[in-house]
């Protein structure tokens, strides 16, 4: 295990609170893990107890530009000097417009929508689909369709198009015209001849279900389908997106162009920010009231967003993560060759999935033993999520732990 050079910013929390419970005053529903992170630099995170870890969650997808980065830590000091860090959309603001101007200059967009999440980015989405719609199809035309093993978020439309029963259960009813298809063109294809469908919505990689990428062929199939019955095609980049796979948009991987793609994750460098980018057809159906954020694409997110976006469209960041994506998937397979405990590797650039033979939250608290620290994608998967900036030594490194932590 290294350190980190750097000195701790606080100190542990009291001894009241465990590292188990915390100090009890927030909402039990995540799992966490038995740290408390206090400061983070490049790829490794300092905890309360001392120790450093080398971080291969990327904060679920992210912090692409590690921790500490000094160009973002200048352009959120640049921003607050403004004195601006939010007024109303009922105002033009520089920075919300400069970052949409960045995102359609580098997309097929002609238009974006800026909100704060990834489920909020596809909720909009589906609103703004159905609209599309709507004019088209006289209010017909109003279902959607998510694929099996998908995750588009927690809130109420965006549960009914994630594939984890255990996720809806406690929550039904559901939110209605949303419906789960297999990965499958045939049933796809039947379900749009059969049903009044708006938009399909699809992770090109998808993330939480288990990292599968989606092939080349059957996303050029749906875009085809797609296009003969007139429903919109949605990306959810919001995991796969902004140079994840090695691509500034993971729809640049294939030949398809959909019609909207969603962000959030690593848009603003930490700061809560998802947005929707869209053709002009579904944009001109849209109108003023039709959807709203109060706090979407203000200065403050707007000007840190607009520095990571250029720090992530730069074409050696992407060319890395690409070569160095090629290099760890070839390294996980031989990892595979050489241990019964893994079954399957599936992935693309710093987005990868391994199936394992054990619980994967056992090979997760071995590794964070070890000092790595990675997630999983379902009981029987590992999931790692590296910083775009995580070099080939310290990709060696983790998955040197990994190998460790497999036993
Ligand atoms: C593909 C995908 N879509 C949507 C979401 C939801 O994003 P958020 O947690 O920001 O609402 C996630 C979160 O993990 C995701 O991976």
């Amino acid at each position: 295990m290294t350190t980190l050079p750097v000195v701790m910013a606080q100190t542990p929390s009291a001894q009241t609170s465990s590292m188990e419970t915390g100090s009890g005053s927030l909402l039990p529903v995540y799992k966490r893990f038995p740290l408390e992170i206090v400061r983070g630099e490049g790829t490794q995170l300092l905890a309360s107890d001392g120790r450093s870890y080398l971080d291969f969650t990327s904060g679920i997808g992210v912090n692409a530009l590690g921790y500490a980065d000094a160009g973002i830590a200048e352009a959120a000091r640049g921003a607050l000097e403004c004195g601006v860090l939010h007024t109303s959309n009922l105002f033009h603001t520089a920075p919300g417009e400069a970052l949409a101007d960045a995102l359609v200059a580098k997309s097929f967009a002609s238009k974006v929508f800026f909100c704060n999440s990834g489920a909020e980015a596809n909720e909009g989405a589906f609103k703004f689909a159905r609209r599309w719609a709507r004019d088209l199809g006289g209010g017909d035309k109003r279902e959607i369709i998510a694929l099996r093993g998908a995750f588009h978020g927690r809130l109420f439309a965006t549960l009914a198009a994630t594939d984890r029963p255990q996720y809806r259960a406690p929550f039904r009813p559901l939110a209605g015209g949303i419906s789960i298809a297999e990965r499958d063109l045939g049933e796809l294809s039947r379900m749009l001849d059969h049903r009044s469908v708006a938009a399909v919505i699809v992770e090109p990689v998808q993330g939480e279900g288990g990292v599968r990428v989606l092939e080349p062929a059957f996303l050029s199939g749906l875009r085809k389908l797609t296009r003969e019955r007139n429903v919109a095609l949605i990306f959810d980049e919001v995991q796969c997106g902004l140079g994840r796979t090695g691509w500034l948009f993971a729809y640049e991987r294939t030949d398809v162009v959909p019609d909207v793609v969603t962000l959030a994750k690593p848009l603003a460098g930490g700061l809560p920010m998802g947005a929707i980018l869209m053709t002009s057809e579904i944009a001109a159906s849209v109108q003023p009231g039709d959807h709203g954020s109060t706090f979407g694409g203000g200065p403050f997110v707007a000007t840190v967003a607009k520095h990571v976006f250029e720090r992530l469209s730069d074409p050696a960041l992407l060319a890395r993560v690409r070569e160095h994506g090629v290099w760890l998937g070839d390294q996980l397979r031989a990892l595979a060759a050489r241990r019964g405990e893994i079954r399957a590797v599936r992935g693309v650039g710093y987005l990868w999935g391994i199936d394992v033979t054990r619980p994967a939250g056992e090979i997760v608290a071995n590794a964070r033993e070890a000092g790595l620290i990675i997630l999983t994608a379902g009981d029987y998967t590992l999931r790692l999520l590296p910083p775009l900036i995580a070099t080939r030594e310290e990709l060696a490194r983790g998955l040197e732990m990994l190998e460790g932590a497999l036993s």
